[in-house]
C-alpha cells in the first residue's frame, strides 16, 4: 500500500496522518457528468482524510455534490479524477465492508422485517439460521422487536427507517455513508431516530459519513462538520464539534456552545447556498435575482 500522499494547505485534513491510516480518504477528486462541451464540473479538488470511527457530517447548498461523493465513496461510480481510498485499500468498485442508507427507503415491500433486514447477509452467502440470529439481534436493536413477520406497508415512516437502519448495519459495515437519511420524517420521530443513531453509534464506534442539509443536526451529531461550497465543490472549511459526549440531541440543541458553532458555520455556509440557489434557478431557466 503506497503512503497517504502529502496534502496541500487549501486540502483540508481532519485525521492526524501521523497517527493511523483513515478510514475514508478522498484525494484530490474531480468529477461531472457529461462529455465534451457538455460537461458538468461537481466535485472540483476535493481531499478528506476521515480517521476510523468518527462522525462526520457533510454540508453544502443543494446540487453541489454531496451525494455525488459518497456515490464515489461508496464505488457506485469512479471519480473522473483523484483516489477514493477505504481503509488504505484504493476504491475500484462496490464495497461490502461499506454499509450506504438512502434517503428514500429501499426496502422490499413482498419480504418481512426479518427477511429485509437479512437481506445483506444472504448477498454474502450466510446460511438463513445465522442470517436470522442477526436480523433478529438487530431489529432489537433499533426497537421493533415484535415486528419481524410485519410487512413495510403495515409500519409508520419512522419504523421504516428503523428497518432502513438495521439493513444498513447488519453486516457490520467498517465504514457507513447515509444519505439525509432523517430528512423525510416529521420533527419528532426524526429526533428520535438521531438520539438512536447516537447511541448505537456511540456503542460501535463506526465511522460515519452523514450528508445533510440541516447544519443543526450536522452538529448536534458529528465530531466534524465539513462545509462544501457551490459548484463545482471545494471543502471550503472542516469544523470541529466540541461538544461533550455522549449527547442527546435535543438537549444539545440548547447547549450554549451550540449556539456559537451555529452561527460560525452558518456564517460560510450562507454565501454558498445562495450561490447553490442562484445556479438551481439558472438551470431551471429563472431569473437569479436573490429570495426575499
Ligand atoms: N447521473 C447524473 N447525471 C447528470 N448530472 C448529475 C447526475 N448526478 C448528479 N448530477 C448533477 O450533479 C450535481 C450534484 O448532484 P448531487 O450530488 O445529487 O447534489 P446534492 O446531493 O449536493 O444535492 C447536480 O447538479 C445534479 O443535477
Ligand atoms: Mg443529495
Amino acid at each position: 500500500m503506497s503512503e497517504p500522499s502529502v496534502t496541500t494547505d487549501q486540502h483540508l485534513n481532519i485525521a492526524d496522518r501521523e497517527a493511523t491510516v483513515p478510514a475514508v480518504e478522498l484525494r484530490s477528486i474531480r468529477h461531472g457528468f457529461g462529455q465534451g462541451a457538455n460537461f458538468l464540473p461537481v466535485v472540483e479538488d476535493v481531499s478528506i482524510s476521515i480517521p476510523d470511527g468518527q462522525f462526520v457530517s457533510v454540508v453544502g447548498p443543494s446540487g453541489c455534490g454531496k451525494s455525488t461523493l459518497l456515490r464515489l465513496i461508496s464505488g457506485l461510480s469512479p471519480p473522473v479524477g483523484g483516489e477514493v481510498f477505504v481503509h488504505g485499500s484504493k476504491v475500484t468498485g462496490i464495497r461490502t465492508d461499506v454499509g450506504y442508507m438512502f434517503q428514500v427507503d429501499a426496502l422490499l415491500p413482498w419480504r418481512t422485517v426479518l427477511d429485509n433486514v437479512g437481506l445483506p447477509l444472504k448477498f454474502k452467502g450466510r446460511p438463513r439460521a445465522e442470517r436470522d440470529k442477526h436480523a433478529r439481534e438487530w431489529i432489537r436493536i433499533v426497537g421493533l422487536s415484535g415486528f419481524e413477520n410485519a410487512f413495510p406497508h403495515q409500519l409508520s415512516g419512522g419504523m421504516r427507517k428503523r428497518v432502513s437502519l438495521a439493513c444498513t448495519l447488519v453486516a457490520s459495515p467498517r465504514v457507513i455513508l447515509m444519505d439525509e437519511p432523517f430528512s423525510a420524517l416529521d420533527v419528532q420521530t426524526r429526533s428520535l431516530m438521531e438520539d438512536e443513531l447516537m447511541a448505537i453509534w456511540q456503542r460501535e464506534r463506526k465511522t460515519v459519513v452523514f450528508i445533510t442539509h440541516d447544519l443543526e443536526e450536522a452538529i448536534a451529531l458529528s465530531d466534524n462538520v465539513v462545509v462544501l461550497s457551490a459548484r463545482p465543490t471545494r471543502v471550503k472549511g472542516v469544523y470541529p464539534i466540541p461538544l461533550p459526549r455522549p449527547r442527546n440531541v435535543l438537549d444539545i440543541r440548547s447547549d450554549i456552545d451550540f449556539h456559537g458553532l451555529y452561527t460560525r458555520l452558518w456564517e460560510d455556509m450562507r454565501d454558498e447556498v445562495m450561490a447553490g440557489y442562484q445556479q438551481e434557478r439558472q438551470a431551471a431557466g429563472m431569473s437569479v435575482s436573490s429570495p426575499e
